[in-house]
């Protein structure tokens, strides 16, 4: 215990927190997805499933606490990186901001984990805020759906969408961090991940985004 305290300290153990928590966060992104695409099936499946979490309520309110932690952690120590990385003028933050010839996803980490941040803030005070204060449980699909804080609100819809595409990208080059950090990347292991990766950063922002199409634009909230 004693010696992980100066590890985590240190920029490498920063970058490992940050590899990490951003790793689990997106394992959380895929069962949040799982969820979220019953809402294809109808109204009726939709509340069921949302009813069905509400009956385990202590243990979301587990997992939510170990997600807040999670967040927390991977943002405070990348906000930390990037100012350290600023202040030295070298090359130890997460994006290659200095290398002009670093892929645009490379040198756009910290804004687009910004603009991420913002989402989310708007995300769960619409969404999430209003499935917890509500006590008609038949009105769940509706919420996602109507003109106030659902998709039926274009405003929202292009929220969504734009947030998507920036999803995808700070998560392509996300994982590809986190594979150097972890000394994984030439590593025949480090191919493998770097392949299943393409779940986390391309179907799971595209499955996302196909709700918010197809309820926004192709339905226009219906
Ligand atoms: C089409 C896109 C999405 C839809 C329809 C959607 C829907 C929802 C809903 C309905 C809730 C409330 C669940 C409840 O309280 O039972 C929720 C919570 C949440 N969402 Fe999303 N979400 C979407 C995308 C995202 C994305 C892209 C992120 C992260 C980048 C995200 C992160 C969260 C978090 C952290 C929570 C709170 C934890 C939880 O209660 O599960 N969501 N979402």
């Amino acid at each position: 215990m004693s010696s992980i305290k100066p590890f985590l300290s240190s920029t490498i153990g920063k970058k490992v927190l940050v590899a990490v928590t951003g790793i689990l966060f997106c394992l959380f992104l895929l069962f949040h997805l799982t969820n979220n695409l019953i809402i294809y099936t109808g109204e009726e499946n939709f509340n069921f499933l949302v009813n069905s979490l509400e009956k385990i309520k202590p243990l979301i309110r587990v997992l939510e606490f170990a997600l807040a932690s999670i967040l927390i952690v991977h943002i405070s120590n990348s906000v930390y990186l990037t100012i350290q990385s600023k202040r030295s003028g070298s090359v130890t933050s997460l994006s290659d901001t200095k290398k002009p010839n670093a892929p645009l996803s490379s040198r756009t980490m910290f804004l687009t984990g910004s603009i991420l941040f913002i989402f989310l803030v708007v995300h769960l005070s619409t969404f999430w805020f209003n499935f917890q204060t509500t006590d008609d449980h038949s009105a769940y699909y509706n919420m996602v759906t109507n003109s106030a804080i659902g998709f039926g609100n274009i405003f929202i819809t292009i929220l969504y969408l734009t947030a998507m595409v920036i999803l995808g990208f700070h998560l392509k080059h996300g994982f590809s961090s986190a594979l150097q950090t972890l000394g994984l990347k030439d590593t025949s292991l480090g191919r493998v991940i770097n392949a299943v990766a393409i779940v986390f950063w391309l179907f799971v922002p595209a499955g996302f985004f196909s709700i918010a199409f197809w309820f926004g634009i192709l339905n226009g909230g219906k």
